[in-house]
């Protein structure tokens, strides 16, 4: 089955099988059959934070559940449970609409329920961590169902148990828990700005999810038009006493708290337009020209090609500020 229309990098790729499993709990019949038992080499979403470098060693399973329930609602907070398959951004408007907030700032990520605990998904100030209330998954290796509560999920920025071992489980849905009124976070960078401009001075949570889909349109390329996967790569946490070096040198760089006081979370955006990749292009890999953190693919390049250039980019950040920077997306087919 052709892979190019299932990654936003739309880059060409083909796996032996692509098995849709729309009702979860026929997962293990499912597993237990051909094709899938031949074996199964990774579950997609909607492909937004993955990047073929080769093809699938196996079988590519899609969950195309896409059932939402609110499973409780107390007045004040809600518990609303989204299938795997659900159309991320989808069920943030959803949720606002039934008048839930929380998902706000979250509005316009591309991709899918299932893939947005994996590696946490966050933006402008927010990440879904906040509101995961339960992840319900199947493990093929035991055979066996789980429900992980927030805690078990262990999340980290860009980073949770279901990202550490890949492939381990698979995630068949998400329960939420949503207030009904919570303060609106406008602290990162942009948003407040954006309300000002829009003459808005007590922004409700839909309010918001607008500023952010403006600000998003402005700032990332649109996947449907210019194949990409969002940042390709993480803001690296460094030592806080190497981020006081560097601000010596580069006072201007961005530089925000870490997981701790002893650590530093820098902008790879800043570094990597700092060694000069803004706007970059070689044949088709190129670098956004509207923020460095972005890989594009201009119309024929291949995964490989992407990952080239990622990789010289990661080397140039490396030789001139001596950090090293990771790829977020996860990469099918080759290692980094
Ligand atoms: N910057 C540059 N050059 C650029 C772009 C940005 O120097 O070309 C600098 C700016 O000075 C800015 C800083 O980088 O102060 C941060 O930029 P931005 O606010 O765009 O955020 P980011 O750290 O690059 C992160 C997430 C995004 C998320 C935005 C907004 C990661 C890896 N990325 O980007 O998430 O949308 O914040 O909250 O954490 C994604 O994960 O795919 C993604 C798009």
């Amino acid at each position: 089955a052709p892979l190019q229309t299932r990654n936003t990098f739309g880059v060409a790729a083909r796996a032996p099988w692509l098995v849709s499993v729309d009702d979860a709990r026929a997962l293990p019949e499912a597993l237990a059959a051909p094709p899938l038992r031949e074996g199964l080499a990774l579950a997609i979403g909607g492909g937004s934070n993955l990047l073929f470098a080769g093809d699938p060693d196996g079988a590519v399973l899609e969950l195309s559940g896409r059932q939402v329930r609110v499973l409780d609602d107390d007045g004040e907070r809600a518990i609303l449970r989204a299938d795997a398959g659900v159309p991320w951004h989808g069920l943030v408007m959803q949720s606002l609409e039934q008048g839930f907030a929380g998902l706000e700032n979250l509005a316009l990520i591309p991709g899918t329920v299932g893939a947005c605990p994996i590696q946490n998904i966050g933006a402008y100030g927010v990440e879904v961590r906040e509101f995961v209330h339960a992840v319900e998954a199947y493990e093929p290796g035991t055979g066996q169902w789980h429900r992980f509560d927030n805690a078990a999920c262990a999340f980290g920025y860009r980073d949770s148990r279901f990202k550490r071992e890949a492939d381990r489980y698979l995630i068949a849905a998400v329960e939420f828990a949503l207030p009904r009124h919570a303060a609106p976070k406008l602290d990162y960078a942009g948003i407040g700005e954006e309300l000002a401009a829009r003459g808005v001075s007590a922004p409700t949570p839909r309010d918001v999810a607008d500023a952010v889909v403006a600000i998003r349109r402005r700032k990332l390329p649109d996947p449907a038009v210019l194949g990409n996967a969002g940042s390709f790569f993480k803001n690296p946490i460094v030592p806080a006493a190497q981020a006081q070096a560097l601000l010596a040198q580069y006072p201007s760089m961005p530089a925000f708290r870490g997981d701790s006081e002893a650590t530093r979370k820098l902008s790879a955006a800043w570094l990597i337009d700092g060694c000069g990749w803004k706007g970059h292009r070689d044949g088709d890999a190129g670098v956004s020209a509207a923020h460095a953190l972005v890989l594009v693919n201009h119309g024929g390049a291949s995964g490989a090609q992407l990952l080239d250039l990622a990789r010289r980019i990661a080397d140039s950040v490396r030789e001139r500020f001596g950090v090293a920077i990771e790829p977020e997306p996860r990469i099918v087919g080759a290692r980094w």
